[in-house]
């Protein structure tokens, strides 16, 4: 299966899947990183890793569907099977999400529905939670709303900084989302509307 992952930040769930592939964990291809933002470290850690790399400039195409129109050329160039977005600041429109359904995933820094958006973790620390997560889903045109595909809770300690917490998330989530590709790549996910089983 050929795998993009799209990023627009530090990257590191990419290099958490980068890493999975490298020990076998996961039997994928990575054939492709996309970036709205050209300083991302996300394309410099799949450049270090050999990994074709595509920045695409948001001011020449300031309508969603246009930038997804030129982002389907590079997917359909490298034969794409599954599209992953790892901290991936844009809302993808129906020209990616119909050309692939059910074969975009995103990965979410709290148990959804609660705390959608790009706050979340210090919107769930803020709001005094006692249990908060990560949660993996297919995406379709609404933020942070697809069908779920798998999720880990983690209780917040009485301890916790918004810092510690932010650590033990990404620390969830690099476990995670491997995890749930690997479930896609062997085709072990049942899917009938919202639910989604593991078989
Ligand atoms: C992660 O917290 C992810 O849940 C969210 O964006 C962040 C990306 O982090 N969607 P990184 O760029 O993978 O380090």
């Amino acid at each position: 299966m050929n795998i993009a992952v799209f990023a627009s930040g530090r990257g590191t769930n990419l290099q958490a899947i980068l890493n999975a592939i490298k020990k076998n964990k996961l039997k994928a291809n990575l054939s492709l990183v996309l970036s709205d933002n050209k300083t991302a470290l996300a394309l410099k850690r799949a450049k270090r890793a050999g990994i074709k790399t595509v920045f695409l400039d948001p001011k020449l195409f300031p309508a969603r569907e246009d930038f997804d129109r030129e982002a389907l050329k590079y997917l359909e160039e490298a034969k794409v099977d599954l599209v992953v977005l790892a901290g991936f600041m844009r809302i993808v429109s129906p020209v990616l999400t119909a050309r692939f359904p059910d074969r975009i995933i995103n990965i979410h820094p709290a148990l959804l529905p609660s705390f959608k958006g790009t706050q979340a973790i210090k919107d769930a620390f803020l709001y005094g939670v006692k249990v908060t997560g990560v949660t993996v889903h297919f995406v379709d045109e609404k933020l942070d709303h697809g069908a779920i595909i798998l999720q880990a809770a983690l209780k917040i300690k009485d301890t916790d900084t918004l810092e510690s917490l932010e650590a033990r998330i990404h620390k969830l989530e690099h476990k995670l989302y491997p995890e749930a590709i690997r479930l896609i790549v062997e085709n072990r996910l049942k899917i009938s509307q919202r639910s989604v089983k593991i078989v």
